[in-house]
Parts: structure tokens; C-alpha cells; sequence
């Protein structure tokens, strides 16, 4: 398997985990050498239920004895996208009540910044430095490292940056601006949580010059930092949400959402402003509406609160510098990134799965399936801090 998966499947780094899957169930993952492995990545927060969540699974299966694709989104009343936009609609603020499906968070960036140029008749876009919000070109168009992109340009014109959590940039939000597009919570930049107020002013400053403001709950949507939307911690409603990953409990699936007068606009003049022949599919829907059943409907939601608490309680080491984020997206930062990338090497070899943040190397994730007990966290936290004092010792 090993040599075929580096030969016939594109890669995207010279030296990938090649972690040989056997199958997965709840917290763990097993590997084709029979050895059990605590998932503390969630396919890097996507696998919110953890593995073949039996709610997910009877979903999926009542599905496929239904039909699968029938059309293209948009077309025909299917009842699993339908009552899954209807269910978010009634968790979510008056305002947004509109969702369009796609299929991955990228394509569902790209959407929202469809609708904020085509709602607003403007054009700039505004991100935030350091930010990912996927790799479609729209949304690569939105990150500022250069480095990653300068060999793909051009990208999409019309998008300047401004630094989280820093208010003397607001000022660069105008009434050229279309939408500021931000994380609730900076992923990739190191799980960087809003200060000061920072995306309530924002938004304020949006409102004031006729900007929408767009935030990517790709990765703390859906229960993982301790609500169900990581925007409900900080008086803030945006006017376009984008979400993703944790949504299909495993399957790939995004969304954004809107106000129903916006989101008419992606239908007229022209119609069909935003084409997918498979957003909305039946069985994707299906899944992530049993996902959005068992994660509203259970203690999920309030439970990674106590067990972020546990987290924070354990991981105390001289090699854990800092534990940044909240609930259930939490990074553990070593003194460097050489420490780092041991950490979680040797962690596999000791069965406990980690992975490493895109833009700050120091750190380690720490994302588990929200269903993780708390005796699992245990399990994990002393594998980890095992090997800690191991390399420790070594230094
Ligand atoms: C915050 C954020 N936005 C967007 C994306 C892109 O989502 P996808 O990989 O489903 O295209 C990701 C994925 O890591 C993400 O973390």
C-alpha cells in the first residue's frame, strides 16, 4: 500500500505520514498492522462524531436505499438538504436564514465572496494576515503568505489584508470594501482567539461604510470551541456564514449561509450565480443533518467546555510553552519546531495520533472528535507526556 499511495496518488508534501488505514471507530483509528491509534486530529476537525458514528452511519444507509444524485443543486426538492437548511436556519440568527451547499469549505468561501461582491456591487475584499480559509483560487486568492502563493499568480484581484486582532486597521475597511472576511478563531496562524472586542468592531465599521462581514466557521463551527458557532462567544452576527469540515460528521461538505434577500441574488441577474452539480447531495445531507441532530440534541456542545478544562489541566510540561484555543481546538506550543515535529512523530509510534497547525510550527493540534471521553483525553494526555519527558531528557 505504502509504495502504491506515494506512486499513483498526487502528493502534497515529500514526506507524508503514510499512515496505512485499516478501519476507524470512535476514537481511534487502526492501523493495517493492527495497531490502535487515539485520534486526537479528527481528520483535522472534520470528524466531529468520530468514526462511523452509528446516528451518521443509519442516516447514510436509509439514504442510499432512497437515491443518491438525482440533479444538479438547486433544481429538485430533495428532503435531506431541505430539512438540513431548514434545522440550521432555526439555530442560527433571524438574519441568517438562507444556506447554500457546496462541497468543500473552499468552494463555500468562494461563494460567500460571490455574494458580497455581487450583493454590494463592490469589489475589494478584505482578509485577515495570515489567515487560510482553503485552496480553491478564490480562497487562496485571500491568504497573505507569499510564498505560497507566488507561484500560482495571478490570483483574484481587489483583495488587501489587515492584522487580527489589531484596530488601527480598521480604518482601511471603506466604502470601496465589498466584505472583510475573517476566521472567528485564526486556524492556521496558530488558534488565535479575537481580543478586545476585535470582530464586533469590525463588524460595526462594516456597518458603517455598507460592508458585509463574512466569517469562515469552517473549523470552529459546529460545536468545537463550546457553541454551536464560534461567533455566538464574541455579540457578534455576520452577515454571510461559511461553514465546513465538522459539519458532514465525516463527509465532505460546505455551506454558506445568508439572509434570504441576499442569498435571491445569487439566482437573478445573472441566474445561476453559483453553479455545483453535486452541493446538496442527498446522502452529504443526510449525514450532516444526523450530525446536527446528535451535536445539538446531546450534552456534545456543553461537554467540550469540561473537557478543554481537562486538557489544560494535564498538559502541563516545561516543553508545553502555551495551550491556546478554546474547547475542543486547542494547540499545544513546544519551543520550537524541530520539538514540535518530534513530539508528533514519536506520539505515532506510541499510538496517539497529532498533527502539526499550517502557518505556526511550534504548535501542536490538538482537535479531537467532540464524542472523545474523558478517559480517552487521559489515555492521550499521558502518551503525550511521555513522550515530552523523553525528549526532554534528551535535550
Ligand atoms: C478556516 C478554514 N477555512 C477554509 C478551509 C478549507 O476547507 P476545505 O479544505 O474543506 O476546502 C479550512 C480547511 O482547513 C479551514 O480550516
Amino acid at each position: 500500500m505504502k509504495s502504491d499511495f506515494l506512486k499513483y496518488q498526487a502528493q502534497t508534501t515529500p514526506h507524508p505520514l503514510n499512515f496505512e488505514v485499516d478501519y476507524a471507530k470512535g476514537s481511534y483509528i487502526y492501523h493495517k498492522n493492527g495497531k490502535k491509534h487515539l485520534d486526537f486530529v479528527a481528520g483535522v476537525s472534520a470528524c466531529s462524531l468520530g468514526h462511523q458514528h452509528p446516528r451518521v452511519k443509519e442516516a447514510i444507509r436509509k439514504q442510499l436505499d432512497s437515491y443518491l444524485h438525482v440533479m444538479v443543486y438547486g433544481e429538485y426538492a430533495q428532503e435531506a438538504p431541505i430539512a438540513l437548511s431548514k434545522l440550521l436556519a432555526s439555530l442560527l440568527p433571524e438574519s441568517l436564514n438562507s444556506t447554500y451547499l457546496v462541497n468543500s469549505g473552499t468552494e463555500a468561501i468562494d461563494g460567500a465572496i460571490k455574494l458580497a461582491r455581487r450583493v454590494t456591487g463592490r469589489s475589494e475584499i478584505i482578509a485577515a494576515l495570515d489567515a487560510y480559509h482553503g485552496n480553491s483560487y478564490g480562497a487562496l486568492s485571500l491568504m497573505s503568505k507569499e510564498e505560497r502563493i507566488a507561484p500560482f499568480r495571478p490570483v483574484i484581484g481587489g483583495v488587501s489584508f489587515i492584522k487580527f486582532n489589531c484596530q488601527k486597521y480598521l480604518e482601511r475597511i471603506t466604502t470601496s470594501t465589498a466584505a472583510v472576511i475573517l476566521e472567528t478563531i485564526q486556524g492556521g496562524a496558530g488558534f488565535i482567539e479575537p481580543q478586545h472586542n476585535f470582530l464586533k468592531k469590525v463588524k460595526e465599521r462594516c456597518q458603517a461604510v455598507g460592508a458585509l462581514l463574512i466569517l469562515d466557521e469552517i473549523q470552529p463551527g459546529f460545536g468545537r470551541t463550546g457553541k454551536l458557532f464560534g461567533f455566538e462567544h464574541y455579540q457578534v452576527v455576520p452577515d454571510i456564514l461559511v461553514m465546513g469540515k465538522g459539519m458532514g460528521g465525516g463527509m465532505p461538505i460546505g455551506a454558506f449561509t445568508a439572509s434570504n434577500e441576499h442569498m435571491h441574488l445569487l439566482s437573478d441577474n445573472p441566474k445561476l450565480g453559483h453553479i455545483t452539480t453535486f452541493g446538496g447531495h442527498p446522502v452529504i445531507a443526510a449525514a450532516a443533518l444526523a450530525t446536527l441532530r446528535e451535536i445539538t440534541e446531546t450534552s456534545l456542545i456543553k461537554d467540550t467546555l469540561k473537557k478543554e478544562q481537562l486538557f489544560r489541566k494535564l498538559l502541563i510540561h516545561p516543553l508545553l510553552i502555551e495551550i491556546r484555543g478554546k474547547g475542543l481546538m486547542l494547540a499545544a506550543l513546544t519551543p520550537s519546531a524541530a520539538i514540535t515535529t518530534q513530539v508528533i512523530l514519536r506520539c505515532q509510534e506510541e499510538g496517539l495520533i497529532l498533527f502539526w497547525l499550517l502557518f505556526e510550527e511550534r504548535a501542536i493540534r490538538i482537535t479531537p472528535p467532540l464524542t472523545i471521553s474523558e478517559d480517552e483525553i487521559r489515555e492521550g494526555c499521558s502518551i503525550l507526556l511521555k513522550i515530552l519527558n523523553e525528549i526532554h531528557e534528551s535535550l
